[in-house]
C-alpha cells in the first residue's frame, strides 16, 4: 500500500464551536481524514500567547471543542487527534528553533502587527506573543509534515515554518525537515445573525450544539434583506443571510424555488425562516446527539485524547532524537574524542 502523504493542522481552543467553524476548518478536516495520514491537534500553548493573563478559560475550551470535533466526525480511528501541552517535545523543538530564527523574520511578520493591534485592550509586546510562529513552525515540522490545512489568515505562518525549516537542514546540513506545504482551504464567510461575519467575539453565533429551541429562535430573530420591509415588497435572496444559510442547507430545488419566492414575495421572510429552520436542525440532530452521548461517557474522551496523545509523542520523539544528533546535543558524548593526556 502507497503510504499516505502526513498532514497536520491546529486550532485554538475557542469553546464550543459555531457553524462558521464547521464549514471553515473542521468539515475540511473531515474529508481530509480519509485521504491523508492526518494529525490534528489543540493549540492551547498558542492561546496563552493572547490569554496569559486570563487562562481560566483555556482547559474547559479545550474539552468543549475536543467534544465538537468528535459529535462533528472527525474519527480517532483514522486521524491522531492530541493536545499541544501534552507533548513537550513541541517546546524543545521551539527552544532550539528559536536559536536559529532571525528576529527580523519575526518582527515582519504581518499578523504580528495587526493583532496586536486589533487586541489592543491586551498587552502583547511580550516574547511569546513575537514568538507564535516560531511555536506553529515546530507544531508542524516535529510530525514532519507534509502539508498543512489552513485559511488564508495563516499563509504567512506556513511561509515562515518553511522559511524556518529550510534554514535548520542548511545550518546542520541535514534533511530532519520535509518542506511543508500549505493546503489553503477556501471557506466562504458565513454571516452571523445580524449580517456580519458570524464571530464569536460579535455574538451573532449559532453554536452546533445550540439546543433545538434556541436554534429556532435564533434564525426567527436573523436578519434578512433590509430593503424588503414589507411583506409584499419582493426581497433580493442575495442580501440575506438567511439564504446563504439555505444553501448550505436545503437541495438545491429548494434553493431555486426560495430564491424566486423571495423575488416575487411569493414566499415571506417568517416562511422562508421556517423552512430553514427544518433543514438546519436535520443537519446538526447527529452531530447534537452524538455530542449527549460523549457528554456521558468522559472517561471514553478522555482516553481517545490519552491514545492521541501517545501516537503523537511518539512520532515527536523519534524526531527529537535526530534533531538532537543533528546539532551535536545530548547522547553519543564521549565516542569519538581523544585523550586530553596522551593525545591519542
Ligand atoms: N495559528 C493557528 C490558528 O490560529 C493555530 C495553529 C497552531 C496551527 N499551530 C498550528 C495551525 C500548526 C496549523 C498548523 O488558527
Amino acid at each position: 500500500m502507497m503510504e499516505r502523504k502526513r498532514i497536520l493542522s491546529g486550532m485554538r481552543p475557542t469553546g464550543r464551536l459555531h457553524l462558521g467553524n464547521l464549514h471553515g476548518a473542521l468539515d475540511n478536516w473531515i474529508q481530509l481524514q480519509t485521504q491523508y495520514d492526518c494529525f490534528f491537534f489543540v493549540a492551547d500553548w498558542h492561546a496563552l500567547t493572547t490569554d496569559y493573563a486570563s487562562p481560566g478559560q483555556i482547559r474547559q475550551n479545550t474539552w468543549d471543542m475536543v467534544l465538537d470535533w468528535l459529535s462533528a466526525g472527525l474519527d480517532p480511528n483514522l486521524a491522531t487527534l492530541f493536545i499541544q501541552s501534552d507533548i513537550k517535545e513541541h517546546a524543545e523543538l521551539y527552544l532550539l528553533l528559536g536559536m536559529i530564527t532571525p528576529l527580523p523574520w519575526l518582527e515582519r511578520n504581518p499578523t504580528y502587527k495587526e493583532q496586536q493591534q486589533q487586541l489592543d485592550q491586551k498587552d502583547l509586546a511580550t516574547y511569546g506573543f513575537l514568538g507564535y510562529p516560531v511555536l506553529q513552525a515546530a507544531d508542524i515540522i516535529i510530525y514532519r509534515a507534509h502539508g498543512v490545512p489552513v485559511g488564508k489568515d495563516q499563509l504567512p505562518h506556513v511561509e515562515l515554518t518553511r522559511e524556518i525549516a529550510r534554514r535548520f537542514n542548511f545550518m546542520y546540513q541535514c534533511e530532519v525537515f520535509p518542506i511543508p506545504d500549505a493546503l489553503l482551504t477556501e471557506v466562504p464567510v458565513l454571516p452571523g445573525l445580524d449580517g456580519r461575519k458570524m464571530s464569536k467575539s460579535y455574538g451573532n453565533c449559532i453554536y452546533i450544539t445550540d439546543p433545538e429551541e434556541t436554534i429556532r429562535e435564533k434564525i426567527l430573530k436573523m436578519v434578512t434583506d433590509p430593503q424588503r420591509v414589507r411583506r409584499n415588497d419582493p426581497g433580493n435572496p442575495e442580501l440575506s443571510p438567511v439564504f446563504a444559510y439555505h444553501k448550505l442547507y436545503s437541495s438545491p430545488s429548494e434553493v431555486m424555488d426560495i430564491a424566486e419566492g423571495c423575488r416575487t414575495a411569493r414566499i415571506g421572510c417568517v416562511d422562508c425562516k421556517k423552512r430553514l429552520i427544518t433543514n438546519l436542525l436535520a443537519r446538526l440532530r447527529p452531530i447534537r446527539e452524538k455530542r449527549i452521548e460523549l457528554e456521558r461517557d468522559a472517561d471514553r474522551v478522555r482516553e481517545i485524547m490519552e491514545a492521541g496523545n501517545a501516537a503523537a509523542r511518539s512520532q515527536a520523539a523519534q524526531t527529537m532524537e535526530e534533531v538532537r544528533q543533528a546539532i551535536g546535543l545530548g547522547k553519543g558524548y564521549g565516542g569519538q574524542s581523544e585523550s586530553a593526556v596522551t593525545g591519542m
